[in-house]
């Protein structure tokens, strides 16, 4: 079977990472968290009070920075310099800056670089913003994952309820509005749908059922 090349792009919460990891589990193939490499590297600016609109600097900070996807009995974690940060990069302070160390063209280049270096052998399930667009526009597969916003915070609101942290629906809500927003008005690289993206609305469809369309859309390629 030939070894496809993968892209999974949509809003804050729409369910990507999750069904992306499934469907590589599935396939035996890699998968790339793009995300996780933007938050890592927002972490080490909080971390070191950066000024997080100054894209020059952030450049410097990210050359001089190693992002580790490891591959783990449960997942994925993320290391940072040699140090695990899987947690740390989901806190709510990361997930509320990101989208400001994501926007720099200078910063964006270099992880699309360092993307596509990971990506280069095939055989790849990357989720992202920019993935279909930017990163991979080679791929043989492109979807387009979005809910509604309610759908997407209720989400989040019953993953954070299940593991035992408490939160605010409505501020839930806000918040994910605000980073797609910021995500989507970017001028380099937005948030966006590539022409030959297939759009999937999983607002009403499980997790199961959207695995189960992208691996069909798999055997139609492969
Ligand atoms: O996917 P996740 O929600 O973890 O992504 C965190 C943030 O990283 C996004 O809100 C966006 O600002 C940025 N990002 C991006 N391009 C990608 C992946 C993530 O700009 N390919």
């Amino acid at each position: 079977n030939k070894k496809l090349k993968i892209a999974i792009d949509g809003p804050a919460g729409a369910g990507k990472s999750t069904v992306a990891k499934l469907v590589a589990d599935k396939l035996s193939y890699i998968y790339i968290d793009t995300g996780a490499m933007y938050r890592a590297l927002t972490y080490k600016a909080l971390s070191s009070n950066s000024d997080l609109h100054n894209g020059s600097m952030l450049q410097s900070l990210l050359k001089e920075t190693n992002i580790e996807l490891e591959i783990t009995g449960d997942g994925q974690a993320v290391i940072l310099d040699g140090r695990d940060v899987s947690k740390e990069i989901r806190s709510s302070e990361v997930t509320n800056n990101v989208s400001f160390v994501a926007t720099p063209q200078e910063v964006r280049e270099e992880m699309v670089r360092r993307q596509q270096e990971l990506a280069s052998e095939g055989g790849v399930v990357m989720d992202g913003r920019d993935i279909g667009t930017h990163v991979m526009p080679d791929a043989e597969l492109k979807v387009f994952l979005i809910a509604s916003v309610e759908e997407r915070a209720k989400r989040r609101y019953d993953e954070n309820t299940s593991k035992g942290h408490e939160t605010d629906l409505e501020k839930l809500k806000e918040e994910i509005s605000l980073r797609d927003k910021r995500d989507s008005e970017r001028e380099f690289a937005p948030l966006k749908k590539a022409d030959d993206a297939i759009e999937l609305d999983t607002t009403s469809m499980s997790i199961q059922d959207v695995v189960n369309e992208i691996l069909h859309l798999v055997s139609e390629r492969a």
